[in-house]
């Protein structure tokens, strides 16, 4: 069962997401030198983005050892108003606490199957010789970031992981591109395993709009394929999932 806390409104959700978030940099930058996060798309994390870029946030942390990537993208140019990438440029970036090396964006200008390679490609590249940010699966060696942010639709995926795509599958690479028929539109997403190699998972869920697939994934019957968020179960790492008092309108609470 995922540890899930409650709270009461979105303002005490996002601070407590952005406690968080500091609090998993710290330990990040004690042990590595580096914190390596992956930020969640969508609009839910637009407050959480600016929250942390304001005080106190914004001077809790030496942002300078902040490496951000994004756990997926719309396939879209970088200024597009979809692109995952852009909504953070103008909210945590705004105020350049974070340097331009630091920042790993998805290619989303890029044809998305070559954005999926390209992305993984770098990440390796970057994480390459650090034997303490990877894990073995199967014959594929993962990246293990220390934070992924994730959000969730009404629909229960998370990422670009929605119901019933090939992405689901996806076991042998870190980033799987694919055309999501119900957007009609191509997504370039981090997969299950790359996610669950993470050192920390944090889902992020506000909203009415979310109670009967939250109630669904967090206490429902095991059916990842339909509820995509269930397949988030880090192999070596924490879960927590932040909700929000309207999104949790439905959870029995613990007895
Ligand atoms: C995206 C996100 C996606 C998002 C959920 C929830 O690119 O849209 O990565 O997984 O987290 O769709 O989106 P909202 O926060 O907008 O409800």
């Amino acid at each position: 069962m995922a540890d899930y806390t409650i709270y009461p409104d979105v303002a005490s959700l996002v601070d407590a997401a952005a406690g968080r978030f500091i609090e998993v940099a710290h330990k990040a930058i004690e042990v590595y030198g580096s914190f390596a996060v992956v930020l969640a798309g969508g609009s839910t994390p637009r407050a959480l983005y600016r929250r942390l870029s304001g005080a106190p946030y914004n001077n809790q942390v030496d942002w300078n050892r902040v490496y951000l990537f994004w756990g997926d993208e719309r396939s879209v140019p970088p200024d597009h108003p979809d692109s995952n990438y852009r909504m953070v440029r103008d909210t945590l970036l705004e105020g350049g606490l974070v340097p331009p090396a630091n920042v790993y964006r998805i290619r989303g200008d890029m044809e998305p199957q070559q954005a999926a390679i390209n992305y993984e490609q770098r990440l390796r590249n970057l994480f390459d010789g650090q034997p303490a940010r990877q894990q073995q699966h199967g014959e594929t060696t993962l990246i293990r970031f220390d934070l992924v942010l994730l959000g969730m639709g009404s629909d229960g995926h998370t990422a670009s992981l929605f119901p019933g795509t090939t992405a689901l599958r996806e076991t042998q690479h870190m980033v799987a591109a694919h055309y999501v028929e119900k957007l009609g539109a191509w997504r370039i997403t981090l997969t299950a395993p790359a996610i669950n190699a993470a050192h920390n998972v944090l889902f992020f869920v506000s909203g009415d709009n979310k109670a009967t697939t939250l109630q669904q994934v967090l206490q429902g019957a095991y059916q990842p394929d339909v509820l995509p968020a269930q397949f988030i179960r880090p192999e070596d790492g924490t879960l927590m999932w932040m909700v929000d008092a309207a999104a949790a309108a439905y959870l029995e609470q613990n007895p």
